[in-house]
């Protein structure tokens, strides 16, 4: 079984969140169960020199889409027993960072076309093209449109898995037309078109053959209005072909008894754990204390990551208890502002570190006993599974991933992981912080939480068997039409 990957991030090349986890781990795990799985992606300028230094061209030639001609260059390369291309082209992708950019259309329409004719240079024929978002959203619709008949696109199915909807890659209907050299035929509502607009995720939503979302909580929540991002009624009419298959984290690449970011490996030692704490501290210029709580946070500053009521009830928490907060990430100048500002009110208790930062985050993961994620919705969530990976224990609102990889703890049964509550609710989420951190003060009840934590299983085992599943079905019924 050969699927291609096609992602606009993927660790260890290129990475602005958690897809580029899922594009980075999922392969492996795939490969590890024989099925050839390679990933294309762009060549931004981002991608360390070193590792770009080990990929060599393949192919060139040109990329025509509607009137615009472009060069295309093709790398690759093996990590770690994937075969990863890179879509070359330095108009587009030789800039700082990946997206936000104004020709965002164009350069993600590039890039799909880009691929609809790479795999003529490839020494490998896709059973499935696997999309990922709005950015490869149009090779699904690319497939059963232009490349329909194909041959180097022949018996190739797609499978479009949504990482998170509320990005869907709208366009004016004008722009996309002229980039995909159609018509106003395709931008109905049963194609492209999107309330006024045109839309690139609904190349993926409306054409691909499989449709699949990263938890089966969100799988669900996606198809009402609430969470739907307006998509709710597409949803639900292919409700047959949507299936949520939860991520999993790289448990190689992320160990903390091998994680050269930290001064002390451990595993379940919690005395080992908190001499990270202490090094994060002084790293930070914060009380040195084991003892003390510390709540941490990793994460993209934006509202879907619930820090309205981070926000709310910060300084309430800070002046009340006995803790410290540690957070880093990047994002809406309004909260960056905001937590700067505390950082310089609560010197002792609270530090930002406003950036993207690998290293520290491994650093507070692996330093903080709480990890703090009350998300307004969440697809998955990664972070909190690297928290429970490191033996922090996360403290979530119950929605998407997060209600599916956290369990509340239960102090009758003894059952639970995490800490959790259920309204999007600023009181809510500070009242099951106050528990938290009341029963961190209880060291047989926290062992108890660590170790529930600790005894499940959140590598891509189970989940890329369900992968696996999803696309032996796609063959399956593609042989049976070939018959
Ligand atoms: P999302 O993809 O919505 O941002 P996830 O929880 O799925 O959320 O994945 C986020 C990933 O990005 C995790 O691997 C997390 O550690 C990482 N991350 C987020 N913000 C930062 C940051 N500022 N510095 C380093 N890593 C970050
Ligand atoms: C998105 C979601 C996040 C998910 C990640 C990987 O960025 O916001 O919840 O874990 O994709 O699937």
């Amino acid at each position: 079984m050969n699927i291609l990957f096609a992602t606009s991030e993927a660790v260890p090349l290129a990475k602005t969140g958690g897809l580029a986890d899922v594009a980075g781990a999922l392969p492996k795990a795939l490969n590890k169960r024989g099925v050839d799985t390679r990933v294309v992606l762009p060549k931004y300028d981002e991608i360390p020199a070193a590792l770009i230094g080990q990929f060599e061209q393949v192919a060139h030639f040109t990329v025509s889409f509607s009137w615009r001609n472009q060069y295309c260059g093709l790398l690759r390369a093996e990590f770690d027993g994937v075969i990863y291309y890179l879509i070359d082209n330095e108009h587009y992708f030789k800039r700082k960072g990946l997206y936000g950019y104004g020709d965002d259309a164009e350069r993600f329409v590039f890039f799909c076309f880009a691929v609809m004719e790479a795999v003529r240079y490839m020494d490998f024929h896709p059973d499935i093209v696997h999309c990922h978002d709005w950015q490869t959203g149009l090779i699904p619709f690319l497939l059963k449109t232009r490349y329909y008949y194909d041959p180097a696109w022949a018996y190739t199915k797609s499978v479009f898995t949504i990482h998170n909807l509320k990005y869907q890659g709208l366009f004016g209907i004008d722009l996309l037309m002229d980039l995909l050299g159609v018509g106003y035929d395709m931008f109905q509502a049963d194609s492209l078109e999107f309330h006024g607009a045109g839309s690139c995720m609904k190349g993926g939503l409306v054409y691909a053959d499989k449709l699949t979302t990263v938890s089966s909580t969100y799988a669900e929540e996606i198809q009402t209005e609430y969470f739907g991002e307006k998509m709710d009624s597409l949803l639900r009419y292919r409700s047959q072909d949507l299936i949520g298959i939860v991520n999993g984290i790289d448990d190689e690449l992320f160990d903390p008894m091998n994680d050269r970011a930290l001064e002390v490996p451990y595993r379940d030692s919690l005395s080992r754990k908190r001499k990270n704490k202490v090094e994060l501290q002084r790293e930070l210029g914060l009380p040195l204390s084991e003892d003390i709580p510390l709540v941490g946070i990793v994460s993209r500053l934006v509202e879907q990551k619930g820090f309205d009521l981070i926000a709310a009830t910060l300084e309430e928490l800070l002046l009340q208890e006995d803790v410290q907060f540690v957070l880093l990430g990047a994002g809406d100048a309004k909260y960056e502002q905001f937590f700067n500002d505390m950082t310089y009110r609560y010197p002792d208790k609270f530090k930002v570190w406003i950036g993207y930062d690998d290293r520290l985050a491994r650093r507070i993961y692996a330093g903080s006993d709480i990890f703090a994620m009350p998300s307004q919705f969440e697809p998955c969530g990664l972070s909190q599974l690297l928290a429970l990976r490191y033996r922090s224990v996360p403290v979530v609102r119950e929605t998407g991933g997060l209600k599916d990889t956290v369990q509340a703890y239960n102090e009758y049964t003894g059952e639970g992981n995490g800490f959790s509550f259920a309204n999007y609710n600023a009181h809510d989420y500070m009242y099951t912080m106050r528990r938290a951190l009341a029963l961190y003060r209880n060291e047989e009840v926290w062992k108890q939480i660590v170790s529930n934590g600790s005894n499940e299983d959140y590598s891509w085992n189970r989940s890329a068997k369900a992968y696996i599943s999803v696309y032996s079905q796609l063959l399956a019924h593609r042989k049976e039409k070939e018959s």
